[in-house]
């Protein structure tokens, strides 16, 4: 049997590598119907044909349930901006240049983002019902798109082999919708995690997709509103602040 090598460990879950394969091997009580929609979500996208690892399998493992797929050899993007930041600008204009292409793909059987955002909301506790009223006015003031989402496109999703082409991972978040709402999440990620490269992200998005800041703003309450929903306290502050712009006056 090949060796492990662990890759990440989180509190739900542990991503390995054996052999050809990476496994993401979620804990006991980690929902098996998550682990399944993943697989479902990731096969769909394959199906579709965008630059995805081949998914294997779904398999009982550890006590709880994991997903393998191909391995792909090559650097993250994130590896790739930790080794040279200096050459940020080049690599922030790669994951645009992927969000667009990826942006290019119908897959129907996913879920809208619209409705996705929507449901999330409704399960938020902590804004009170006029900021939730106005988030979901938002909502229902946006227009509706297919394109297809990654929902968490953050450098460390994608992996650049050694000619040059790309791959991109973990499709768990993934649906069909607005490409602003998508640029929103990334925005929001890069906000949280590199606040340094954050505005230079959203500047080179905007242009290259041809697509007005302040539509993409006008995202930013309601991608923070989700987000909530994973209750991170870490996050709370600037989520919160990103939230208050829908706040009733
Ligand atoms: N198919 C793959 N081939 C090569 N490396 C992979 C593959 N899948 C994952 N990895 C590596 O493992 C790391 C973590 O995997 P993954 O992105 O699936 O989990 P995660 O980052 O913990 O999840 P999330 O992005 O949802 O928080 C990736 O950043 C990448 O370096
Ligand atoms: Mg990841």
């Amino acid at each position: 049997m090949a060796n492990r090598e662990i890759l990440e460990e989180k509190s739900y879950k542990t991503v390995y590598r054996e052999g050809n394969t990476i496994v993401k091997e979620f804990t006991p009580s980690h929902p098996k119907a998550n682990v399944f929609n993943e697989a479902y979500i990731h096969a769909c996208v394959e199906g579709c044909g965008v630059s995805v690892p081949k998914i294997l399998g779904v398999a009982p493992s550890g006590g709880g349930w994991a997903l393998s797929m191909e391995y792909v050899e090559g650097r993250t993007l994130q590896q790739m901006i930790d080794a040279e930041p200096e050459k940020a600008a080049e690599y922030l204009e790669k994951l645009v240049d992927i969000q667009l292409e990826v942006g290019k793909y119908r897959v129907p059987q996913l879920r809208n983002t619209r409705y996705k955002m929507e449901e999330a909301i409704n399960t938020l506790t902590e804004i009170d019902a006029s900021t939730k009223y106005e988030l979901l006015q938002r909502i229902h003031g946006m227009k509706r798109h297919t394109k297809l989402c990654h929902g968490d496109l953050v450098p460390s999703n994608i992996i650049i082999r050694e000619d040059g082409s790309w791959i991109v991972l973990d499709w768990a978040h993934a649906t069909s919708g607005n490409a602003g709402a998508d640029a929103a999440i990334t925005y929001l990620r890069f906000s949280l995690e590199q606040p340094k490269i954050a505005d230079q992200y959203l500047r080179l998005f905007c242009k290259k997709a041809d697509m007005a800041i302040q539509y993409v703003q006008t995202w930013m309450p309601i991608v923070a509103a989700a987000q909530l929903t994973k209750h991170k306290e870490a996050e709370r502050e600037l989520l919160e602040k990103w939230i208050s712009v829908a706040e009733y006056q």
